[in-house]
């Protein structure tokens, strides 16, 4: 099997039919002794907790426990004792309380990924540490202007952040749109990995694994493996997608099904688009429409090479192709659905006039004795640094470049990133995405605005072993 070159796949979700020949790997292939397949059994959706006239208050208990992994009895972490946590649904303008219960032996905190919110006090602020046995009431205030999507929440207390996702802290956010999108069903789909020894326990990643980004042996959806869905033909079903993995690219495919892409994170393009196949880097998310047609679907994930620890033995890195979950389509064919309702035309920042240019340049090195640095502009993270100030309202364009042999997909926080060029290729539409992926020796332009809020918060890479070790950048907007 021959893993089709990045720097083709990541320009966007959507690509052509260019790699039709490549198959799935078994699911047998990824299991470990002692797991059994969960195949066969039901897609199981995680419990969803919907706002009511404007609030949604939620208590999250993040603890280490037994928890049902793939068909076995676990120990792993979780928010309230399942795997994903708890689905959040919200509306613009929604006010979401969070009260974060610290069950955990370390210290902890509670990100949510994407949304546009203020990143200060009580609010998206990642610079608080819950320690072990304390308790935490975030509160987000959602603009009404908020873009409709797919979001998420995990933790990121700095040096902790990789442990505790693949162990099993997170789940998704769905902010809802203002005009519903006709759908027969609505699905979450939060893909994840782990790793299970033969005691139920999550090992220690070991030091080339926190060096490339570790990937588990066992792909999960909705803490499943290998799940069923069923549908009619002709349907119109609505797949939330997230990719919770910490550094896993997954390239998704679901063949012989009509798939149309309304966009990735929170930017929905203009009108739905057909695709083949959606990449999603590790914190990118999927709003996914699917017109089913009779027959069995494998929605698998095809290899993603993401290059190599440069000079390392053993430090190349491609995420494998695995079966995720099938879809059995049967029975009597259902009415059409209804048409998309014409979705709101996009922010567009190509034309817009720029207050300042930056470039980053994201690096790996071996320093003398040290082990392996993960750098942005030469320098580690520093809680007392601010890296980038930026004016409150201005619109910057970013040049993003990266030295290294390994992707790395980029990620801000508050204020997501148009993407002008990748690769050297101009993009035509507007692309607005909050995790970029910056190809090995490549680089990627984009174009921020930076409204509404002002405050510190952070950059960095989403390979979130990468991140625990250094290469995250603080950024103040006054
Ligand atoms: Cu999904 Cu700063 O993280
Ligand atoms: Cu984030
Ligand atoms: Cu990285």
């Amino acid at each position: 099997m021959k893993p089709i070159s990045r720097r083709n796949v990541l320009v966007l979700g959507g690509i052509g039919a260019a790699s039709a020949a490549v198959g799935g790997i078994g699911l047998s292939g990824a299991w470990t002794s002692g797991i059994r397949s969960t195949n066969g059994e039901k897609l199981v959706e995680p419990k969803s907790l919907r706002s009511v006239n404007g609030r949604l208050r939620v208590r999250l208990a993040a603890s280490e426990g037994q928890v049902q992994i793939a068909g076995r009895q676990a120990t792993a972490l979780s928010y309230n004792g399942g795997l994903p946590g708890p689905t959040l649904f919200v509306h613009p303008g929604d006010r979401l309380n969070v009260t974060l219960d610290n069950g955990l032996n370390a210290a902890t905190n509670l990100h949510v990924h994407g949304l546009h919110v203020s990143p200060e006090g009580n609010s998206d602020n990642v610079l608080r540490a819950i320690e072990p046995g304390t308790t935490f009431d975030y509160e987000y205030q959602l603009p009404e202007n908020h873009p409709p999507g797919v979001y998420w929440y995990h933790p990121h207390h700095h040096g902790f952040v990789a442990d505790q996702v693949f162990g099993g802290l997170y789940g998704a956010i769905v902010v809802e749109d203002a005009d519903p999108i006709p759908a027969s069903r609505e699905r979450i789909l939060v893909i994840s990995d782990i790793s299970l020894d033969d005691n139920g326990r999550v090992p220690a990643a070991s030091p080339m694994d926190k060096m490339a980004g570790r990937e588990g042996n066992l792909v999960l959806v909705n803490g499943q493996l290998g799940p069923n869905l069923t549908a009619r033909p002709g349907e119109r079903e609505r797949w939330r997608i997230v990719n919770a993995c910490v550094s896993r690219y997954l390239r998704l495919r679901l063949d012989g099904q009509h798939l149309q892409l309304l966009g990735i994170d929170s930017g929905r393009f203009a009108s739905p688009r057909d695709v083949d196949e959606v990449v999603l880097a590790p914190g990118n998310r999927a709003d996914l429409l699917v017109t089913t047609a009779a027959g069995t679907a494998v929605l698998r994930t095809l290899p993603v090479d993401r290059g190599d620890v440069q000079g390392m033995m053993g430090g190349a890195r491609t995420s494998t192709g695995v079966d995720l979950a099938t879809l059995d389509v049967t029975g009597a064919l259902a009415l059409s659905p209804a048409a998309v309702p014409a979705q709101p035309v996009p922010q567009d920042l190509r034309s817009a006039t720029i207050t300042a240019r930056r470039e980053l340049t994201f690096a790996m090195g071996m320093g003398m004795g040290m082990g392996m640095s993960f750098t942005i502009d030469g320098q580690r993270f520093d809680p007392a640094r601010v890296d980038v100030k930026v004016q409150a309202g201005a619109i910057e364009e970013w040049t993003l470049t990266n030295t290294s042999s390994m992707d790395h997909p980029i990620h801000l926080h508050v204020w997501p990133m148009q993407i002008i060029e990748q690769s050297g290729q101009i993009l035509d539409t507007p692309a607005w995405q909050d995790v970029v992926n910056v190809p090995a020796r490549d680089s990627v332009r984009v174009r921020i605005r930076f409204d509404d809020f002002t405050g510190k918060t952070v950059y960095h890479c989403h390979i979130l072993d990468h991140e625990d070790q250094g290469m995250m950048g603080i950024i103040e907007a006054r």
